[in-house]
């Protein structure tokens, strides 16, 4: 709580109640979600909350917690719409297991569809969280989950002059939660042959998320004329997986036909 006193007064004012917010989300909301991912993965039901988000009290680092966000979007005048060529947010996946974003009663958000490439605006459902798949959850399910990219443009025409508020909960599992499917130990999984790859080394989350955040927003990643940034090898994954969906698509063939860049960790 030292931290209080850097929030704004509208923050400050609203802490009991924001923290309760964020604790339901993490304690209700995402443990029903992981219950529903044991059913899908033919786990005993608690497995994955259990493992790798429960949450330990004193144990900051290797504990289940995440990180709360309040965004607003004003509105952008056509002039700041055409540098940044309608986009707001670059696509991207998120680092962690699970987000949860309200949903609001603007186009705005954008899913791009893992098969064909195609970007698809995010309707609204009132009262509702969007909830997306994180890399985390990727790599821990060895693939079977897609972490889904994502992105933030202008909304139609008719909505141009709205305001996007969203409130954001990036559920993260604990810093020391091995990235990998091993620890689940899944018949599905095995049954389906989603299994570490080889290239894979084996890490865990804190290493993930640190790497990852500093490559958000930097200009030797994202100055490209696509919409895609340049790709990064991390670890034996790359970190964002745009083009996973295509046949025979496989780091060999990444490495043929994009240029990636090799950082060292
Ligand atoms: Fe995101």
């Amino acid at each position: 709580m030292k931290k209080e006193n850097n929030y704004p007064d509208i923050v400050k004012e609203y802490l009991t109640e924001i923290a309760e917010y964020y604790r339901f989300l993490h304690q209700d909301t995402l443990r029903k979600i992981c219950n529903l991912s044991d059913i899908v993965l033919e786990l005993p039901e608690g497995f994955i909350y259990d493992k790798f988000y429960s949450v330990t009290e004193g144990e900051l680092e290797n504990s289940g917690g995440g990180a709360g966000r309040f965004m607003l979007y004003d509105a952008m005048d056509s002039e700041d719409q055409k540098k940044v060529d309608g986009t707001w947010l670059r696509g991207h996946s998120d680092s962690g297991g699970f987000t949860f974003i309200t949903s609001q009663p603007i186009l705005s958000l954008q899913i791009r569809d893992y098969y064909t490439g195609k970007w698809n605006f995010v309707g609204h459902t009132p009262n509702g969280l969007i909830v997306n798949i994180g890399d985390a959850m990727e790599f821990i399910t060895g693939g079977f989950f897609k972490s889904s990219i994502h992105r933030v443009v202008n909304p139609p025409d008719d909505q141009a002059g709205f305001r996007r508020l969203v409130l954001i909960y990036f559920c993260k599992p604990k810093g020391d939660a091995i990235l990998d499917p091993t620890a689940l130990n899944s018949s599905k999984l095995q049954r389906l042959g989603y299994v570490k790859p080889k290239e894979w080394e084996i890490i865990d989350f804190k290493a993930w998320n640190n790497e990852k955040s500093r490559l958000f927003g930097k200009s030797k990643v994202n100055d490209t004329q696509s919409e895609e940034p340049k790709l990064v090898l991390l670890y034996g994954r790359l970190h964002e997986r745009w083009h996973q969906a295509e046949s025979n698509f496989s780091l060999e063939e990444a490495e043929k036909r994009f240029e990636i860049l090799k950082i060292d960790v």
